[in-house]
C-alpha cells in the first residue's frame, strides 16, 4: 500500500469511509480477531499492512448440502484446495493440499481496521471452469488490494466438479444439484452474520469472481436466496454466451460419469458406495469426463462441461434467458445491484493458444474443425460464410491472419459480444451497469505456455486481469504499476458505490459498438458488429433451452 502514495490521497478526497491505511509502524502488531466469540489468530502480512485471516465456514458430507460450522481449522494458513487435478501434476490453481472439508473463507483485512471502521467488503468467488481454483491460486492473494484499497477482501472455496454440481443418479439430491450454488450461499450469509467480527461493512459487501467465479454470480441472479444479501457485483470474463445446464443434462452427465473407465472396477449401487469411493478415483473420472462429455451430450461448452444446472428449486430458470425475455422475473432485481462486467481483449488467446505455441500451420480445412469443434457445425458453418470480421482468411501462407481471426471471433462470441447485449439488458432493466475491457494486463501462468505464445506477446488473455486486480504482480513497475493504481481506484470505488471514476455508465445499443466500454489500461477496444451475435449467429442459452 505505500505504493500509492497518490491513489491515497485522491481516495481520502472522495468519502470520509474510504479509510486510509496508516503507516505500518502505527498498526496492531498483532493478527486477532473475535470470531462468534472465540479469539483467532491470523497471519501478518507485515509488507502489505494486512491480516489474513482463514475461517471454515462450513461442512459436509459428499454430495449433501453443507451447514454452518462452529469448528473454524487453522486460521493463519490458507486453506486445502477442493479436489481437482493435483498441483504436482502442473495444476497453478490447486494448493499442494487437497480436501473435501474445503469450504473456507479467506479473509485480508487492513490491519488498522477496527471495530467502528466498518470496511467494505469484496467476496471473491475464483475462476477454474468450475473444475479447478482455490485460494491458492496464482495472484489470488488479496492483500495488495486489500491494502491499496482499504476494503476487506474475502475469497470464498466452494466445492468444484462433480463433488459441487452432479451427483450420481441414486443420490437423493433428486433435481437440485447445486451443492456449489448453496455453498456460496452459505458463506454469503456467514459473512454477513459475522461482519462486525472481522470490521465490515454488511451494508457493502460486493460480490466478485472471475470466469466461472462470475458464472456463479451470473446463476444467483436466480437464485430466490441470493435476494438482499450483497450491494454490487463484478463479473469478470464470465464466459456470458453459456447458459447453465438444464436438469436434462445434468442427468445426463451424471449417467455417462457413471461409466467412465476409472470407475470401471467399483461397485457402485447405492449412494454410501458413492460416498465411499476414493477421491481420486472420483477425479480421474471427472478428467475423462469432462474430456469426453462434448461428443455425446449436446450443447455443452468444450471448455466446461460442469456447470450450475437450472429446473429445480434453488435456480428455477435460466438466469441468463429471463434477462433477455422477461427480466421482471428474475429473483434479483437488476434496478437493486449496479453491474460491473468486463472481459480482456484476447479473451481466447488461451484457450486456443496452442494453435501458436506450437508450429501449427492453419488451413481451411483444420480451421473449419477447430471452429466446429468449439461452436458446433451450424454456427461454424454460418460464420465461415459470413463476411467480415469473421470470413475465413484466403490468402494467409503463415497462418497469423487464420490464428488471429479464430481467436476474435470467439471472443467476441463467448465474452465480448454477449456482455454488451447483457449490459444493454440490464441496463433497459433499471440496472445501473459499467463496462470494461483490459487492454494491458500480466501474463497469467497458465498463459506463458509455449515458446512465441500468443499471450505472452503482447495479447491480454484470459485471467491476465488477476495480477493487476489483486495488486499481486510480482515487482510491478512502470505500465503494471499505473494499471495496479487505475484498479484499485476504480474498484475500490464500485466496491464502496460511488461514482467509478471517469466511467460513465453503459446505455443503449450504442454500446455494442464500443461507446461507454471503459479501457482497462487505455488503447483500443474491440468492437462488436451490431445485429450479428445473438441473431444471426445465437448463443448457447438461446439454442440449448432445454
Ligand atoms: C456461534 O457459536 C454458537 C456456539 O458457541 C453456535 O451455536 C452458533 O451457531 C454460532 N453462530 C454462527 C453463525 O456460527
Ligand atoms: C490442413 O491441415 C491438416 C492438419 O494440419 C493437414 O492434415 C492437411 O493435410 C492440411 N490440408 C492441406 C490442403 O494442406
Ligand atoms: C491511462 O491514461 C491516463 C490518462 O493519461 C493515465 O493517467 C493512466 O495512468 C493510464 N493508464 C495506464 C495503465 O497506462
Amino acid at each position: 500500500m505505500v505504493r500509492f502514495s497518490v491513489l491515497f490521497a485522491a481516495l481520502a478526497t472522495l468519502a470520509s469511509r474510504v479509510v486510509v491505511a496508516t503507516p505500518i509502524a502505527e498498526r496492531q502488531t498483532g493478527c486477532t480477531l473475535t470470531w462468534n466469540g472465540s479469539t483467532i489468530t491470523g497471519y501478518a502480512d507485515g509488507s502489505e499492512g494486512v491480516c489474513r485471516y482463514t475461517v471454515r465456514y462450513g461442512t459436509a458430507n459428499r454430495w449433501t448440502d453443507s451447514v454452518a460450522t462452529t469448528s473454524l481449522g487453522t486460521t493463519n494458513a490458507l486453506p486445502p484446495s477442493c479436489p481437482q487435478i493435483s498441483a504436482s501434476a502442473g495444476n497453478p490453481l490447486s494448493a499442494a493440499t487437497q480436501s473435501e472439508d474445503c469450504l473456507y473463507i479467506t479473509l485480508y483485512v487492513p490491519a488498522d481496521a477496527t471495530a467502528t471502521s466498518h470496511q467494505p467488503v469484496l467476496a471473491w468467488l475464483h475462476g477454474g471452469a468450475y473444475t479447478f481454483g482455490s485460494d491458492s491460486a496464482a495472484g489470488f492473494d488479496g492483500a495488495g488490494l486489500a491494502a491499496n484499497g482499504g476494503i476487506i477482501v474475502a475469497a470464498i472455496q466452494y466445492r468444484l466438479g462433480v463433488l459441487g454440481n452432479i451427483p450420481p443418479t441414486v443420490a437423493p439430491s433428486g433435481t437440485d444439484p447445486n451443492f456449489a450454488l448453496r455453498d456460496v450461499l452459505l458463506a454469503i450469509n456467514t459473512l454477513r452474520a459475522r461482519h462486525n467480527d472481522f470490521y465490515g461493512d454488511n451494508s457493502l459487501i460486493t460480490l466478485g469472481g472471475q470466469d466461472s467465479g462470475a458464472s456463479i454470480i451470473r446463476a444467483l441472479w436466480g437464485v430466490s436466496g441470493a435476494v438482499g444479501k450483497f450491494s454490487s457485483m463484478i463479473l469478470q470474463s464470465d464466459p456470458l454466451s453459456y447458459g447453465f445446464a438444464s436438469t436434462a443434462t445434468t442427468n445426463s452427465l451424471a449417467t455417462l460419469l457413471a461409466s467412465q473407465p476409472a470407475l470401471s472396477g467399483s461397485t457402485l449401487t447405492t449412494f454410501a458406495n458413492w460416498q465411499a469411493l476414493p477421491v481420486s478415483t472420483l477425479i480421474a473420472a471427472q478428467n475423462t469426463l469432462v474430456n469426453t462429455a462434448s461428443a455425446t451430450i449436446a450443447g455443452l461448452p468444450i471448455t466446461g462441461a460442469i456447470r450450475p444446472t437450472w429446473g429445480g428449486t434453488t435456480l428455477p430458470q435460466d438466469p441468463t434467458r429471463l434477462l433477455i425475455s422477461n427480466p421482471s422475473s428474475l429473483a434479483i432485481s437488476p434496478a437493486s445491484v449496479p453491474l460491473l462486467i468486463t472481459n480482456t481483449k484476447n479473451e481466447a488467446g488461451s484457450a486456443i493458444q496452442y494453435l501458436w505455441s506450437t508450429p501449427i500451420t492453419l488451413n481451411a480445412t483444420r480451421y473449419s474443425n477447430v471452429l466446429g469443434a468449439l461452436l458446433g457445425s451450424t454456427r461454424a458453418t454460418t460464420l465461415l460464410a459470413s463476411g467480415s470480421p469473421y470470413a475465413l482468411p484466403t490468402t494467409d501462407s503463415t497462418g497469423d491472419i487464420m490464428r488471429q481471426t479464430l481467436e476474435r471471433t470467439i471472443a467476441d462470441g463467448a465474452w465480448r459480444c454477449p456482455a454488451r447485449t447483457l449490459a444493454n439488458a440490464y441496463a433497459a432493466a433499471g440496472g445501473t451497469v459499467y463496462v470494461g475491457e483490459w487492454t494491458k494486463g500480466v501474463t497469467y501462468p497458465t498463459n506463458a505456455v509455449g515458446s512465441g505464445a500468443y499471450c505472452t506477446g503482447g495479447a491480454v488473455c484470459h485471467s491476465d486481469d488477476i495480477y493487476p486486480l489483486f495488486q499481486s504482480a510480482p515487482s510491478p513497475s512502470g505500465t503494471t504499476l499505473l494499471l495496479e493504481e487505475e484498479v484499485s481506484n476504480v474498484w475500490t470505488n464500485f466496491v464502496n458505490v460511488l461514482p467509478v471514476g471517469s466511467w460513465s455508465t453503459f446505455t443503449g445499443t450504442t454500446g455494442v459498438t464500443g461507446t461507454n466500454v471503459h479501457a482497462i489500461g487505455n488503447g483500443t477496444i474491440g468492437a462488436c458488429p451490431s445485429s450479428y451475435w445473438g441473431s444471426t449467429v445465437q448463443w448457447d442459452w438461446q439454442i440449448y433451452t432445454s
